[in-house]
């Protein structure tokens, strides 16, 4: 099986934390995640169940809900459901979607994401959510059995085994898969299945997604690049992460592993929204960590990096291998990564920044696997 266990006890192998084991975990899991769940072209509707394709034809929007670093992949898959399935999103943290008085649109599928399927605030939304009129629930989940999946009228199981430490990565990097699985089945019931306003074709995507495990482990291989990196963040107070489109919630979800586990106080912010605030704070002391896919959004987010090199800010880039970027300063330093299909660029510029603010905690000491003040999961409110 995938993992080890010594006495029913997950182990660490030869890792040093849970953490950086899971990390590595990742090209492993997403092809768990994947597996069974793709046909030569297209996602097998098989994979949310017998009863899913009635509820998955009905759907004409979404609402997400989930808390941390789940809510997190709820913001990355609200580009995809737009953009390649044309479904309409919203995305909201469990703990306050719970004590609003949310209007529920006609054909509204109600989707929870959750490594756990124990954190009081989502399973308390999913309840709420019952007496709402929406056409059915979904659960997006990491624990077979767990109340989540039990209470909801559809599961979908990530299939990244038990994860240990507190800061979640391949939990994170299996919803996606499944929330990309979702988004393409989506597509396919709902009629649209060919292309994006863009020409994205939903085979390519199906292709990009099998070569996946991959890629990952390509990235990974940068690991010993990453740990030089992280000297010019151990002394750092403060750091700010940013990115744009699908990448802003990758910006958010960098910034939370760093504050998790090194507690350094960092922000994710959409590279445009820059100029409206925290370009106040960038100075020589201020590390900004970009992540620069090559995509449509390429050209503004270089203007906005040109804007902090402006301000004497120090620029950390998590570029595609085709993105030229003048690294000939000081100011900045380039670390590419292998070319990936645009769709799945999040997934992949995911796992630079667990490795980053790992290898920053270890060089500030903390408790990586269990940092201070946190727990794993989060059963009362
Ligand atoms: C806690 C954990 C986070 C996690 C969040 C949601 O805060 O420390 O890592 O993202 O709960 O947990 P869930 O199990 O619902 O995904």
């Amino acid at each position: 099986h995938v993992f080890e266990y010594a006495d029913g006890v997950a182990s660490k192998g030869d890792y040093r934390h849970f953490m950086l084991k899971e990390i590595f975990e990742q090209p492993k899991v997403i092809n768990a995640a994947l597996e069974g769940r793709l046909g030569e072209h297209s996602v097998l509707a098989e994979s949310f169940g017998p009863d899913a394709q009635a509820l998955l034809a009905n759907t004409r929007q979404i609402h997400i809900i989930a808390c941390g670093t789940s809510y997190h992949a709820g913001l990355v898959a609200r580009y995809w459901l737009e953009r390649y399935a044309g479904v309409p999103v919203q995305v909201e943290v469990a703990s306050e979607f719970r004590y609003r008085h949310p209007v529920v649109p006609e054909g509204t599928l109600f989707v929870t994401l959750s490594q756990s399927g124990e954190t009081a605030d989502t399973l308390a939304a999913l309840r709420f959510a019952k007496r709402l009129g929406y056409i059915g629930s979904l659960a997006i989940c990491n624990v077979p059995g767990s109340s989540l999946v039990r209470e909801s009228d559809l599961a979908l199981m990530t299939r990244a085994g038990p994860e240990i430490g507190v800061a979640s990565t391949k939990a994170f990097t299996t919803q996606l898969v499944a929330l990309m699985l979702l988004t393409l089945a989506l597509d396919k019931t709902l009629g649209k299945d060919a292309r994006d306003s863009d020409g994205t074709k939903h085979a390519d995507i199906v292709a990009a997604l099998k070569t996946l495990p991959d890629i990952c482990r390509q990235v990974l291989a940068l690991d010993a690049d990453i740990e030089a990196l992280s000297q010019a963040f151990a002394e750092k107070h403060h750091a700010l992460f940013l990115g744009r489109g699908a990448h802003f919630p990758i910006a958010l979800e960098g910034a939370l592993k760093l504050k998790e586990i090194s507690y350094i106080h960092a922000e994710g912010y959409p590279a445009g929204e820059l100029k409206h605030g925290p370009l106040a704070l960038v100075d020589s002391e201020m590390p900004v960590i970009s992540v620069a896919p090559n995509d449509d959004l390429l050209g503004k987010l270089k203007s906005n990096l040109q804007e902090v090199r402006a301000r004497g800010g120090q620029l950390f880039v998590f570029a595609d291998e085709n993105v030229g970027i003048d690294d000939t300063e000081d100011d900045v330093c380039v670390l590419h990564l292998p070319h990936v299909h645009e769709a799945l660029a999040p997934l992949l510029y995911t796992l630079p920044l667990q490795l980053l603010s790992y290898h920053v905690a270890v060089l500030k000491g903390t408790d990586v696997d269990q940092p201070r003040n946190l727990a794993k999961s989060v059963t009362v409110e």
